[in-house]
């Protein structure tokens, strides 16, 4: 039997600030087109949290590669499952948001995902999300979106996904928080936010999901 090479596997890329909706319009065109989906968030995110619970700081890079090489997680459907523990809300707050994007910033912590994150590639196809997933992960992606929206939308949007989930949050204190998060991921040296040359712009401040999925859709089936 001859096995597949998993770089033939086509992905799509989409990248862009945080609670910009990417991650509910990966999952949707993932759905739509039955396609495996990476939420690469959710690996910064788990760092944040372990090694929170280790109480390690997030400015100590060589504390932190052990933690995200031997994070030991399994994603089931759609929770996350870290050391048997489930942790799909607890990842989800702002605070390790705030985390996720401090330790993301040593190169040592992103070299440490990058195999997990590739291995998400497999057939039929996969759609990844997150901020280097055209510039570094998967370079040969078939179609690439760097998807954005206002930062007060953004706000608007995270404010309301955290008061569904029981979370309390403030407007103004989100807002600042989310600037400080796009100043971080846009300026650090390794891996910074950016789109890369031939990535579709696609601005959601006032499109719908169902807009921007079909949009996404549409582009990757025009490729
Ligand atoms: O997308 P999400 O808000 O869940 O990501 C949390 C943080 O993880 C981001 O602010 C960013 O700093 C970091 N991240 C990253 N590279 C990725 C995905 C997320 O640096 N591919």
């Amino acid at each position: 039997m001859t096995a597949i090479s998993t770089q033939s596997v086509p992905v799509i890329a989409i990248d862009g600030p945080t609670a910009s909706g990417k991650g509910t319009v990966a999952q949707r065109v993932a759905d739509a087109l039955g396609f495996h989906y990476l939420d690469s968030g959710a690996l910064y995110r788990l760092v944040g949290l372990a090694s929170l619970q280790a109480g390690i700081s997030t400015d100590s890079e060589q504390n932190l590669v052990p933690i995200a090489e031997k994070l030991n997680v399994i994603f089931q459907g759609d929770r996350v499952i870290l050391a048997g523990e489930d942790v799909t809300d607890a990842i989800r707050q702002e605070t390790i948001g705030k985390r996720a994007s401090e330790v993301a910033i040593h190169p040592g912590v992103r070299a440490a995902l990058v195999g997990r994150q590739q291995a998400f590639r497999q057939a039929p196809g996969l759609v990844a999300d997150g901020r280097d997933m055209a510039s570094v992960i998967f370079k040969d992606a078939v179609t690439k979106i760097f998807l954005t929206a206002s930062v007060e939308v953004r706000a608007e949007r995270r404010y309301k996904q955290l008061i569904a989930k029981g979370f309390s949050a403030n407007m103004s204190v989100l807002l600042q928080d989310l600037r400080d998060r796009d100043a971080r991921d846009a300026n650090r040296s390794s891996s910074p936010l950016k789109a890369v040359e031939g990535a579709h712009h696609l601005d959601t401040t006032s499109m719908t999901i169902d807009e921007a999925v079909n949009q996404v859709l549409d582009w990757y089936k025009a490729r």
